[in-house]
Order: structure tokens, then C-alpha cells, then sequence
């Protein structure tokens, strides 16, 4: 019998961007393959697929059949997940969304001086999964990324605990075979209870297939014990 279709996913993907002035802005290298790849394979287990891109390489920043929300900033990629993240929903958190934002964006290009250095003073952005966690919504599984160079099940450990998560994706970047930019790799799946399970290595593509199937595969209710029959 086949299984029935989850309510809501919601993924995001790729890097947000902050400008500094219409010519610059703080972001990262990651290019939205692993989260295309999940609400890719999330389009055939669930109802409806919400896909929140921020800047993607080509290809991954939209995607046919989902419900698409392009956004820049991590501001704005907050906006969007809040809007789209109901009751019974999954959440992946699968962008890089920018840590630090300038506290002002000037409008004017900001010309070069070669004598004095410039000093860009940055606050930090608003935390997305924190802030859907402290939201309280109902029935809805959080699942965070952690892309990390050193302590890879620590790290990502304590990032569950420290954002609430259901379940983190550990995944080593800046090594040569893995992480942003190559479209390959290994996740390592830890849950609440300490439970680790590795996916892969394997393509970007295989690993949302993967990761979408353990996410069905452990939100489905265990099915009731048959009763005995009666002697
Ligand atoms: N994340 C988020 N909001 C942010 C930054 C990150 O929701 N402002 C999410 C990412 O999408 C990812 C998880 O939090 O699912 C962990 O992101 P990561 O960059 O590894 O961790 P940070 O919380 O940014 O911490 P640090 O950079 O210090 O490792």
C-alpha cells in the first residue's frame, strides 16, 4: 500500500545576500544543488512543495511544480519561511543564508580610497530556525544543515540543541570531494535522541531522494499493533 502524502514541505536553498552598496555584498558559495535536490524528491511525497531560493547557481533557483518564493536577504528569507511554514509542515533549512548584514547599505557606490582602509560595521541577521521554533507551530519538523571544517558531530550536536531541531544534516565542507560547489557528499543525519543515520556519499541528487525518504519514513506514524485474535 503506498504511503499518503505529507501536508507542507518547505525548502530553502542556496545564499542570501547583504548588500554593502549596489556593487558589493557579503554572501557565500553555495550554489542551492542540495536543497533543489530535496524539494526536488519532495515534489512526489508531499501535497505541496514551498521553495524559498536565495541566489542559486543556474538551474537550482527555481523549480517546476513547487510553489517558488525568490528572495535575497536573509530578512527576507525569514519573511518567506514564516509565511509558508504552517501546521504540518517539514522544514529544510537547506540555504546558507549570510550571518551578518551592514548596518547601513549605502546607496551610492562606495568609491575606492587607496590611502585609508574601509571599515564595514556588520550586525548579525536574525536567526531562521530559531525564530520558527519560537513560533510554536503545530506538528511542524524542523531540520537544520550543518556544514562544518572541524568537530563535524559536535558541532552539529549542539546546533540541533541550541536551535531546537528535529533533525540536523552534518556535512564537512571546504574538503576536496565535498560541501559547497561540488555535487557530492555525505550527510550525516543526527535526531533529538543522539540517533545518527549517514546517507550517501553519493550525488546531491541521490541525497535529497535519500533524505526526503528517511524524513517520511520517520514522520509516519508506527502502525498500530493487530490485536490478537481472540482464542
Ligand atoms: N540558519 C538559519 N538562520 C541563519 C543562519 C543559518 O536558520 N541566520 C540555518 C541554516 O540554514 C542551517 C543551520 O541554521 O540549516 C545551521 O547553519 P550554519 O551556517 O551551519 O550555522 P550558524 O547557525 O550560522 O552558526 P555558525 O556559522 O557559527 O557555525
Amino acid at each position: 500500500m503506498s504511503q499518503p502524502l505529507r501536508n507542507r514541505l518547505v525548502v530553502t536553498s542556496g545564499a542570501t545576500r547583504e548588500w554593502i552598496d549596489p556593487v558589493r555584498f557579503i554572501s557565500n558559495p553555495s550554489t542551492g544543488a542540495m536543497g533543489w535536490a530535496i524539494a526536488t524528491a519532495g515534489l512526489r511525497r508531499f501535497e505541496e512543495v514551498v521553495y524559498i531560493p536565495g541566489h542559486c547557481s543556474p538551474g537550482f533557483g527555481n523549480l517546476d511544480g513547487a510553489l517558488n518564493h525568490p528572495v535575497t536577504s536573509t530578512e527576507e528569507m525569514l519573511e518567506a519561511v514564516l509565511r509558508s511554514t504552517i501546521e504540518g509542515s517539514v522544514l529544510v533549512m537547506a540555504a546558507a543564508p549570510a550571518d551578518y548584514t551592514p548596518v547601513h547599505t549605502t546607496e551610492h557606490k562606495i568609491k575606492k580610497d587607496p590611502i585609508r582602509n574601509l571599515v564595514i560595521e556588520l550586525r548579525p541577521t536574525p536567526d531562521i530556525l530559531m525564530a520558527v521554533a519560537e513560533r510554536g507551530i503545530p506538528d511542524c519538523t524542523r531540520v537544520g544543515f550543518a556544514a562544518e571544517t572541524d568537530n563535524l558531530i559536535a558541532n552539529a550536536a549542539a546546533k540541533l540543541q541550541k536551535k531546537d531541531l528535529d533533525y540536523i544534516c552534518a556535512n564537512r565542507v571546504f574538503r576536496e570531494t565535498q560541501g559547497f560547489a561540488v555535487d557530492s557528499g555525505t550527510l550525516i543525519v543526527l535526531d533529538r535522541n543522539g540517533n545518527q543515520t549517514t546517507l550517501g556519499p553519493e550525488s546531491k541528487i541521490a541525497l535529497g531522494e535519500e533524505l526526503i525518504g528517511f524524513l517520511v519514513r520517520s514522520l509516519s506514524p508506527t502502525p498500530s499493533r493487530i490485536p490478537a485474535a481472540p482464542l
